[in-house]
């Protein structure tokens, strides 16, 4: 990024619009301040019935409020800024289906785990202003209407078009009038990257052997496939364009997340249990893609994304009986 760029304010009314009221969508939306958000519908047949959707948002100090929040009516508004929070696999067609609706000048912040989806977003769009968000806040839907901030994180938004740089301080600057805490990252791919290893090497091993995080370290299956991973993903990281690190580095800091989050349940064994399609080809298959694509051998990757593919159609088929309460991802 150039720092001589000039930097522009936000475009719009001062809303910032969601697409994507799940989880982590409603918890942004019950920090921003009120009358500054809205989430934006579904299109056609999918769109809900009501003109706002309540909840009961329960913060991390253990204090919880009533939020409600309007659907946007996209003829008649025009947002500040719109927080892409579907999941990876949703994001390309729920952004086709709305887009036209969105002025081209309206900031896009995705904020998918993994990588991937972020890329198919910039290439589709090249001259919107797009960015990514990378976030360690954690945020579960226990039961309806209850919307659990499960774990006080941080977020970094970085610039993925050209048209998105000039805006980054001003999105920056937006989303931490939530009060959440927010950084501007220059190298918002390496920051994704950093991530992706972790979840690559805890994510996949808990959805197979349906445990919590810290309970996949003394498992015969991770013990036996651990160190190929980490080969696999320190050979990845030396053919793409970001920071390169040693297999045993890789190890160390998977299992430092693991130790230190030991009693969360991950959001892919959580998406495994309830049936619903994981986000693993944006994590152990994204690397696995970028190793093909380099020439690289990747049979750990490939094997995970395999076998939680097959969990999943399995658990669609309603052969998962086996439930952990959801906590962070
Ligand atoms: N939750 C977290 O703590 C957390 C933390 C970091 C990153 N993330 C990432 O953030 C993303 C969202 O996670 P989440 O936990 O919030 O997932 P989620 O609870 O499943 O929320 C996704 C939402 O997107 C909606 N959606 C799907 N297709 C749509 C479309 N075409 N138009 C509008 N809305 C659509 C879903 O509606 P339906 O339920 O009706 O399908 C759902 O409400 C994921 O990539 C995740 O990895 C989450």
């Amino acid at each position: 990024m150039s720092g001589r760029e000039e930097k522009q304010p936000l475009p719009g009314n001062g809303v910032i619009a969601i697409l994507g009221a799940g989880s982590l969508g409603q918890l942004w939306a019950g920090y921003l301040p009120a009358d500054k958000v809205a989430f934006l519908p579904r299109k056609g047949s999918d769109a809900p019935d009501r003109d706002s959707l309540s909840y009961r948002l329960e913060r991390v100090d253990g204090s919880a409020l009533s939020v409600k929040i309007p659907w946007l009516s996209s003829s008649i508004d025009q947002p500040s800024l719109l927080l892409v929070t579907t999941k990876a696999g949703d994001t390309l067609r729920a952004l086709e289906s709305r887009l036209p609706d969105i002025p081209s000048g309206t900031p896009l912040v995705l904020f998918q785990n993994g990588m991937g989806s972020q890329q198919a977003v910039a290439e589709r769009w090249p001259r919107r202003p797009i960015l990514a968000a990378s976030t360690t806040e954690g945020a579960n839907r226990p039961e309806p209407g209850q919307t659990v901030h499960a774990g006080r994180g941080e977020t970094w938004i970085g610039a993925l078009t050209d048209s998105a740089r000039p805006l980054l301080d001003a999105v920056v600057r937006a989303l931490a009038s939530s009060g959440l805490t927010v950084h501007s990252e220059a190298s918002i791919y390496q920051r994704l990257w950093n991530k992706l290893v972790i979840n690559a090497g805890i994510n996949a091993f808990t959805a197979i052997l349906n445990c919590r995080n810290g309970d996949i370290l003394n498992h015969r299956f991770y013990l036996e496939h651990i160190d190929g991973l980490c080969a696999e993903i320190a050979a990845v990281l030396c053919a793409e364009d970001c920071q390169p690190l040693a297999p045993d580095t890789i190890r160390e800091r998977i299992e430092t997340v693991a130790r230190r989050t030991a009693q969360n349940t991950s959001s892919m064994l959580g998406d495994r249990q309830q049936g619903r399609t994981t986000e693993i080809e944006f994590i152990n298959g994204y690397i696995a893609r970028r190793g093909q694509d380099h020439g690289i051998e990747v049979p750990v990757n490939q094997m995970l994304t395999e076998r939680v593919k097959q969990l999943s159609a399995g658990a669609k088929a309603g052969s998962s009986t086996n439930h952990i309460k959801p906590g962070v991802s």
